[in-house]
C-alpha cells in the first residue's frame, strides 16, 4: 500500500494563531509542515523570515519542509540547518552551481530538494537525479497560495519518473500548487509521493479532517 506523504502549507495558515494552527497540523494524520520562504526578488510576493520560521519550528512535531523561493539560497544554507529544517528545497532556476549547493545542503544534514518552474523540462534534471532527495515540481507559478493548478504537471511527473526508474534513484516528487481532492488521486497515480497543500486544508472548515480525507485518498492506490 502506498503511503502518500501530506505536507500543509503554513503559507496559508493564520499568522495571528500560529501556535493554534501548528498545534492543529501537529494532531492531524499531516507528514510534513511545508515552508515557503519568498524574497520579492524571484517571486513577486514576500512570505516571512527567520524569526517566523523559528517560531513555526519551535512548536511543531514534523517534518520541516523548506522551499526557498530566493535568488541566492546558499548564503542561508546553515541558518535553515541551524533552525530545524530537516529538507530545503532551492529552485533550479536559481543555482548556477546545482550540485555544488544540494552539496552544501546535505553536508549540513538535510535533505536536499530541487524545485522547478512549470516552465522548466524536467529532462534538465537527468546529470543531477542521483544527487537529489525531492523534487518539487511547481504546480502554480511560486509566489501566492490560492492558484489553479496547471494540468501539464501529469505529464512532468510521468517523465520525471521515468528519468528517477532509468538512474535507479530514490528521488521522491512533491507537488507544490493547487492540490485539492479533485487531483490528488491522480496526482499519486502519475508517480506523485509528496502533496503540498495550502488553501484546501487551511481555508477547509476543518482542516484535520480534509487532511485525513487526502491522506484516504492517496494511500489506497
Ligand atoms: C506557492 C507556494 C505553495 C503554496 C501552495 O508559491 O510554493 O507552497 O503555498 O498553496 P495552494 O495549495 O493554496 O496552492
Ligand atoms: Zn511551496
Amino acid at each position: 500500500m502506498k503511503n502518500t506523504l501530506i505536507a500543509p502549507s503554513v503559507l496559508s495558515a493564520d499568522f495571528g494563531n500560529l501556535q493554534r494552527d501548528i498545534e492543529m497540523i501537529n494532531s492531524s494524520e499531516a507528514d510534513w509542515f511545508h515552508v515557503d520562504i519568498m524574497d520579492g526578488v524571484f517571486v513577486p510576493n514576500l512570505s516571512f523570515g527567520i524569526p517566523v520560521v523559528e517560531a513555526i519550528t519551535r512548536h511543531a512535531k514534523k517534518t520541516i519542509d523548506v522551499h526557498l523561493m530566493i535568488v541566492n539560497p546558499d548564503p542561508y544554507i546553515k541558518t535553515f540547518a541551524q533552525l530545524g529544517a530537516n529538507n530545503l528545497t532551492v529552485h533550479y532556476e536559481t543555482c548556477t552551481h546545482l550540485h555544488r549547493t544540494l552539496q552544501a545542503i546535505k553536508a549540513e544534514g538535510m535533505k536536499a530538494g530541487i524545485a522547478l518552474n512549470p516552465h522548466t523540462n524536467v529532462e534538465l534534471l537527468e546529470d543531477i537525479i542521483n544527487d537529489t532527495d525531492l523534487v518539487c515540481l511547481m504546480s502554480v507559478n511560486p509566489g501566492f497560495g490560492g492558484q489553479s493548478f496547471i494540468e501539464r504537471t501529469y505529464d512532468k511527473i510521468r517523465k520525471l519518473k521515468e528519468i528517477i526508474v532509468r538512474n535507479g534513484a530514490s528521488t521522491l516528487i512533491e507537488i507544490d500548487g493547487g492540490v485539492s481532492d479533485k487531483n490528488a488521486a491522480q496526482l499519486v497515480e502519475a508517480g506523485a509521493d509528496v502533496l503540498v497543500a495550502g488553501n484546501y486544508v487551511f481555508k477547509a472548515e476543518d482542516p484535520v479532517k480534509t487532511v485525513a480525507h487526502l491522506k484516504k485518498i492517496t494511500s489506497n492506490q
